[in-house]
């Protein structure tokens, strides 16, 4: 057995490109370890989205200098974005790494880490076309990723599966990097999808969800029928046997009224709607050539709770872009105000070498000020998140266990690896609305959609027993194990 280490940053793209490149050196006789030191192969699946998320890659190369020169054979790979964007500048600032492999080139992970076990000293670069390289129908087959059918003991769990749906992006925000790293937008025919879909029903998978820089936005014209992604929605939710869907992430213009009804309609689907706003100014949306007013974000974010009041919105923001006042800034923390989200991802702007706002607006918002409003904006959605936390106390929430806790698994790392897994376990899983459930279980339950009754919340998790029913008179017991 040869050992592989491998680490992932950025979004749920990237933990799916991860899996199957684990997947596919499991193959070739490869176990996980979770040392660099003494693993066989180091792999980085890297983020460019934020300056933060390339210094750590670029540390944690650093870190595995000496490591290979007393292990010369350890064979050193940066895959994924960050791979596409710098390129040969991986092997200039870290000459020890063998391989670079964009996002579009991971099947052939396999082989070049063979190559360079064999031929060690040589480097290897596979990365797509640039957005300006060719014709872009060449420009769209380099990016073109092919997605494996997976056999269920290569996914983190069995019952639950990322379906990509949608690669690229063509929406050219002007802080964003990713239309230049993951190349032109490009739909998955239903077809597949579908088919995916079914082989991992068939597998016992029991939760789809399925990604796309623009989930929504995906359209597909397939035997001359125009699927939108609401009919994908549809069909999806004949499969047999799957009982959850969910996608991420969708584009605020593109949640029309179809795709609203198909949330609400379909009971499988996950009422979870991650639509980031990225800001609460006129003017920063246009300067970030958002594509929609904030009159428009809130309307589309109103119509959403008014057909589903149940339904959970997260959203993402911006903050310290090119050109925010103090008055912009606050126009975002009163929308945060105003559309209480369930949780929003808050970002400092980090400007990317390429994009339009790198090119043609200042960042102008000095780091304090940016850190400030960060702290601000965090502040006070945390403040909402906890409150409407609250409003689960007492109440019961159908749960899909997915596994041991954090805390779980933090003990069991420390445990022997190889006991089975019996007895008391902590668990987790998710709601319909996608909050976080921590309770205390069975390993039997994983994979099971339970009731929960709630008795404590924080910030990020409610904290609930499992409630057994009683054929009989309103009462129940909460049984822990
Ligand atoms: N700086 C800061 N945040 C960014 N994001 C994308 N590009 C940048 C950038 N240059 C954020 C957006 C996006 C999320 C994935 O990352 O909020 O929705
Ligand atoms: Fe980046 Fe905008 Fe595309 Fe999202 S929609 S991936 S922020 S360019």
């Amino acid at each position: 057995m040869k050992k592989l280490y491998i680490e992932t940053v950025g979004c749920q793209m990237n933990l799916l490109d991860s899996e199957l490149v684990v997947a596919a050196l499991r193959k070739e006789g490869y176990e996980l370890t979770g040392q660099a030191a003494d693993a066989d192969t180091v792999l980085f699946n890297t983020c460019s989205v934020r300056q933060h998320a390339e210094d750590k890659i670029y540390s944690a190369l650093g870190r595995l200098k000496e490591a290979k020169r007393s292990m010369p054979d350890k064979v050193i790979g940066v895959m994924g974005c960050m791979a596409q964007k710098d390129q040969k500048l991986i092997f200039s600032r870290a000459p020890f790494v063998d391989i670079v492999v964009g996002p579009g080139q991971l099947h052939q992970v396999p082989q070049l880490v063979r190559e360079a076990r064999e031929k060690p000293g040589q480097q290897r670069l596979e990365v797509s076309l640039g957005r300006t390289d060719g014709k872009v129908d060449d420009i769209k087959r380099s990016h073109e990723s092919f997605d494996p059918l997976r056999d269920p003991t290569m996914r983190p769990t069995p019952f639950q599966a990322f379906v990509r749906i949608q690669i690229g992006c063509d929406k050219f925000c002007t802080y964003c990097i990713v239309p230049s790293v993951r190349g032109p937008e490009q739909s998955r025919p239903p077809s597949h999808i579908l088919a995916e879909a079914r082989q991992l029903a068939s597998e016992g998978c029991k939760e789809i969800c399925l990604l796309g820089q623009t989930v929504n936005s995906w359209r597909h014209t397939e035997d001359g029928r125009a699927w939108r992604f609401s009919d994908l929605l549809y069909a999806l939710h004949e499969v047999e046997g799957i009982e959850r869907l969910r996608f991420v992430t969708s584009y605020p213009r593109d949640m029309t009224d179809d795709v609203l009804e198909a949330v609400r309609d379909l009971p499988k689907c996950v009422k979870y709607l991650h639509v980031p706003a990225q800001h609460g100014s006129d003017e920063q949306l246009r300067r970030m050539k958002r594509g929609y007013t904030v009159a428009e974000y809130r309307e589309m974010h109103d119509r959403a709770k008014r057909w589903m009041p149940d339904v959970a919105i997260t959203s993402d923001f911006i903050v310290g872009f090119s050109g925010e006042t103090e008055e912009d800034f606050q126009q975002t923390m009163d929308l945060v105000r105003e559309c209480r989200f369930k949780n929003s991802f808050i970002f400092k702007y980090s400007e990317r070498p390429g994009t339009k706002a790198a090119n043609r607006l200042p960042d102008d918002v000095p780091e304090e000020v940016k850190r400030r409003r960060n702290n601000e904006l965090l502040a006070l959605q945390n403040e909402i998140s906890e409150e409407d936390n609250h409003k689960f106390l007492g109440k019961r929430v159908e749960v899909l266990v997915e596994g041991p806790s954090k805390t779980a698994v933090r003990n069991l790392e420390r445990a022997d690896a190889n006991a089975p897994l019996t007895g008391p376990l902590q668990l987790t899983g998710r709601t319909m609305c996608d909050r976080i459930v921590v309770f205390d279980g069975n390993p039997r339950q994983i994979g099971q959609t339970l009731s929960i009754a709630i008795y404590d919340v924080n910030l990020h998790t409610l904290f609930g027993a499992v409630v057994t029913e009683h054929v009989g008179p309103e009462v129940f017991t909460l049984a822990g194990v």
